[in-house]
């Protein structure tokens, strides 16, 4: 077991090793563990971070806010928007300061192009550790607290797991790549056989694909890249059809004023690409779905499948509590 962890940047899983996920994932369950039987976990008391969000958010905020207070510590919430950012400050200048104030700072920016640049000069500047509570090209967060889920549903087995990432129609807004970008990466070095499906034109960047089957090579997983949305589905263990904004034709969104609602024909061709109770009656047959919500529904996914019998989306998005809380804890207190 790897345990040391203090003081380093949350922005990629890729920066940590399996072992290092695995101890975040062990904290993780003896968090969730005395959380439900009330006892207390004052390990950041008196400390505080910042909580710096360019976009909107429910769960990452929350997570971290509540999660936060739990370890004894506050975290101030910052709307980019209300700060000097709005007028031009720098992130150097913002990190600076921010370090000196606190014990930790998070952050997320989304927009493409510049949120994962945003995060790491505030880490080459920052004191204390820099979390990405989002950007562009990684969710690390949310990454983390979908494996848990899946290891807690099947036992613990991650090991050939049949695992559907699966491109799915919103009309919502236009969702960043970063949640099926971390997904695809860390998914196969769990030995899971992933397949990642969505319309031609929807792809993922070439090297988050090579960097995927780099790492199914080396753990003894697998990654298939398919434009068949059926073969995702047939005999799946788990499927997480969710929408991606196209970051190959589109760039609306990359300019710092924030994402925008994009719905074009180009598009609106791929309104099938709905999760049904039809094509989860293809996969196994104790199948679980997952959504890293929020969803767009009846776009995405049919009501009857995300509040039915395989949908787990609400422990998921529970675990985004607990995950947060284990990060928190071994990145502030940890060795
Ligand atoms: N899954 C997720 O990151 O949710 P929020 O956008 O509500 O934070």
């Amino acid at each position: 077991m790897q345990t040391v962890f203090r003081g380093r940047h949350f922005i990629d899983l890729e920066d940590f090793t399996r072992e290092e996920v695995e101890t975040m994932l062990d904290v993780s369950a003896d968090l969730k563990l005395k959380f439900a039987q009330g006892i207390p976990t004052p390990y950041l008391r008196d400390q505080s971070m910042f909580l710096m969000f360019f976009e909107q958010s429910t769960r990452t905020r929350n997570s971290m806010e509540a999660g936060f207070a739990q370890l004894g510590g506050h975290a101030g919430f910052l709307d980019s928007s209300s700060m000097q950012i709005a007028h031009g400050e720098s992130a150097k200048d913002t990190a600076i300061i921010l370090s000196r104030y606190g014990h930790a700072i998070a952050c997320r920016y989304c927009n493409w192009g510049y949120g994962n640049k945003y995060l790491n000069e505030m880490a080459k500047w920052s004191r204390v550790p820099i979390m990405n509570l989002q950007c562009d090209l990684y969710h690390p967060f949310q990454a983390l607290a979908d494996l848990m889920t899946m290891k807690e549903k099947f036992d613990g087995n991650l090991n050939r797991l049949k695992v559907s990432i699966i491109w799915a129609y919103a009309e919502s807004h236009k969702k960043p790549i970063s949640v099926p970008v971390s997904q695809v990466l860390l998914f196969p070095r769990f030995g899971m056989e992933v397949t990642l499906a969505h319309p031609k034109g929807w792809e993922l960047p070439d090297w988050v694909i090579e960097k995927a089957e780099a790492n199914a090579e080396r753990y003894g997983g697998t990654v298939t890249v398919t434009d068949d949305e059926a073969a995702a589905y047939r005999d799946a263990h788990v499927v997480i059809p969710k929408n991606w904004g196209n970051w190959v034709t589109d760039q609306t969104g990359s300019a710092p004023a924030g994402a925008v609602k994009v719905v074009d024909d180009a598009l609106k061709a791929h309104r099938s690409w709905k999760c049904t109770e039809e094509k989860i009656a293809a996969a196994d047959k104790n199948v679980i779905y997952m959504h890293a919500l929020p969803a767009d529904r009846n776009n995405e996914v049919e009501d009857s499948v995300i509040d039915g019998p395989h949908s787990v989306v609400y422990d998921e998005a529970e675990n985004r509590l607990h995950t947060a809380k284990a990060v928190m804890t071994l990145l502030m207190n940890g060795r």
